[in-house]
């Protein structure tokens, strides 16, 4: 997608050869127009596939994922990282490592909004080793759910997180695909 890929080259910022700083309009502060450009591209790709559901995690997913959920008419869920005071249903929980952050925490999503019949688009802004997805799918999984796709924003081509999916026989659709941060520099697949 070319508008993302421009606010990348024009505001992103190489921290090292495996992070892309993008918190001016992904992962702190919001860019709400390509947001919303994010959503109508993302729409238009699976407006006739039978999605029923948008299922991403806290914090950085949910901006990309309530703008697709808008143009597609859907409900938008969100995995927690924290259990929440007032999440007093059966929750439907996964482990879920990251390598970033050396942590695993333990994600949740109520089986009141995730159940069998559902046809779930996963939703992501960063695919580095694709643990956050394989939690998602899990508990898709343990839902019931089928998965149509994992759409990512941005999705970093030179760590596992792709391979990893694609040989469990999932989709991934990732609207730019950075193959390289290596000399300061941001190079894209395509
Ligand atoms: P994985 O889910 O693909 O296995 O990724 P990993 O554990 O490496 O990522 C941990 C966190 O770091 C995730 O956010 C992920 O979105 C984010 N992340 C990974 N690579 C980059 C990067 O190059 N740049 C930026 N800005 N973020 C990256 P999180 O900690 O789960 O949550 P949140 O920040 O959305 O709250």
């Amino acid at each position: 997608m070319e508008l993302l890929k421009q606010a990348i080259i024009e505001q992103g910022r190489v921290l090292d050869e495996n992070i892309l700083k993008v918190d001016s309009f992904l992962t702190h502060q919001i860019d709400p127009s390509l947001m919303n450009e994010i959503g109508k591209h993302v729409a238009e790709t699976y407006k006739d596939k039978g999605v029923t559901k948008i299922v991403t995690i806290e914090s950085s997913g949910i901006a990309p994922a309530v703008f697709i959920g808008l143009h597609m008419g859907l409900p938008v869920v969100f995995a927690r990282k924290q259990k929440s005071l007032t999440m007093n249903s059966e929750l439907l929980t996964s482990e879920v490592y990251s390598f970033t952050k050396q942590v695993t925490n333990t994600i949740a999503i109520s089986n009141k909004y995730l159940e069998e019949g559902d046809n779930v688009l996963v939703v992501d802004d960063f695919l580095a080793n694709g643990q956050a997805a394989l939690g998602l799918i899990e508990l898709c999984k343990q839902a019931g759910a089928t998965i149509e796709a994992i759409s990512i924003v941005i999705e970093k081509s030179f760590q596992d997180g792709r391979q990893l999916l694609e040989e469990k026989g999932y989709v991934v659709d990732s609207l730019a695909r950075v193959n390289s941060l290596k000399n300061n520099k941001i190079e894209f697949i395509d």
